[in-house]
């Protein structure tokens, strides 16, 4: 049976921290292999917030040595970049042509980031088109994404349901698959690890990064175990591993933060060691040879999209 496709978009998030690992990107490294994956960096999509070119460029090249280091095999997923494929911005226009903008102005994201002073901009608003097609351009049936994008999978089922009642059938309809992680990392404070609260580990640390970012994890100075301490360790260890070296170490903080911060260091360095030994011409390689990937796929179904709508004459 042939595997089915699979398409996710991804954004850049600045650096990465453990939450983000073990909520995102480790649960999609496990997965991706049974699919027929396309990961699109969704540069066209970047441009409704980023408005610095070098810093564009920067955030491309990081992502994608941020999925390869994590263990995404370039072999094993067509890896590209949005604006490689000219298709993308074709077909968003087409959906847009369908869908109303009463419909487009339902859309929670677009709320949420006008309200948050992000400029009201076009793009910003057709945002769900381009996300269709990013999605509809592949056939994708399954794809990826957080909680708050559920939206927009819905959004590029419309497109596709318009688009087929208007010109007969053409497109699957996608389905969301909310990927399921650990749940809740916390960070050094016991909140949600979130980069927006300073109270992260950082994913490719430096061994004094990672020290430093567990010698500030908060303990209350009650009880024999620090709990903040304890619920980071519990993501690399085993309840039962665990239970000898906190009875050892009962009421000695210290000596339990420095077996936390070997137990990190050992986790993160190869990841590191692989992040680090990838080039920005490996990347830029990685992308060509993903774009000429899905430009074929791309082109072949706007072929038949040119015709359905009669601009192929
Ligand atoms: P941040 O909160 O640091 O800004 P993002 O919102 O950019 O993180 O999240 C990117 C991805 O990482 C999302 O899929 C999100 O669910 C996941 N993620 C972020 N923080 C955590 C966390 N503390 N625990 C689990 N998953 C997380
Ligand atoms: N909007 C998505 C996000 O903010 C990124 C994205 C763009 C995407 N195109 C996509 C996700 C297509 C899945 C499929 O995370």
């Amino acid at each position: 049976m042939s595997k089915k496709r699979l398409l996710t978009g991804l954004q850049t998030t600045g650096t990465l921290h453990i939450g983000n690992y073990f909520g995102a990107l480790k649960p999609f490294a496990d997965i991706y292999r049974d699919y027929d994956s396309h990961l699109m960096v969704a540069d066209l999509h970047s441009l409704t917030t980023v408005r610095d070119g070098g810093v564009l460029r920067q955030n491309i090249l990081d992502v994608v040595k941020d999925y390869v280091a994590v263990g995404v095999n370039p072999q094993e997923a067509i890896i590209f970049k949005q604006s490689d494929v000219p298709e993308h911005t074709e077909l968003a226009w087409m959906f847009e042509c369908l869908v109303t903008v009463p419909f487009l102005m339902q859309a929670h994201a677009y709320k949420d980031k006008t309200a948050k002073g992000i400029e009201a901009t076009a793009g910003l608003f057709n945002y769900p088109m381009l996300m269709a097609a990013d999605i509809l351009l592949y056939d994708a049936e399954v794809v990826p994404v957080g909680e708050d994008q559920r939206q927009h999978i819905e959004y590029a089922r419309e497109a596709a349901n318009k688009f087929n009642l208007a010109y007969g059938e053409t497109f699957t309809a996608p389905q969301e698959m909310i990927l399921k992680g650990v749940g809740v990392v916390p960070g050094t404070d016991g909140q949600k690890m979130s980069k927006s609260y300073k109270n992260t580990i950082p994913l490719f640390g430096t061994r004094e990064e990672i020290q430093k970012a567990v010698m500030s994890i908060v303990t209350d100075s009650s009880g024999d175990r620090p709990e903040n301490v304890y619920a980071i360790h519990t993501l690399l260890k085993s309840e039962a591993e665990l239970a000898p070296l906190y009875e050892e170490h009962k009421g000695k903080y210290k000596n339990l933060k420095d077996a936390l911060i070997e137990d990190i260091d050992a986790f993160i360095s190869p990841m590191r060691d692989t992040r680090a030994a990838i080039s920005d011409s490996d990347v830029k390689a990685i992308l060509e040879d993903g774009a000429m990937r899905a430009r074929e796929r791309a082109s072949k179904k706007m072929t038949e999209v040119r015709q359905k709508v009669g601009i192929s004459i």
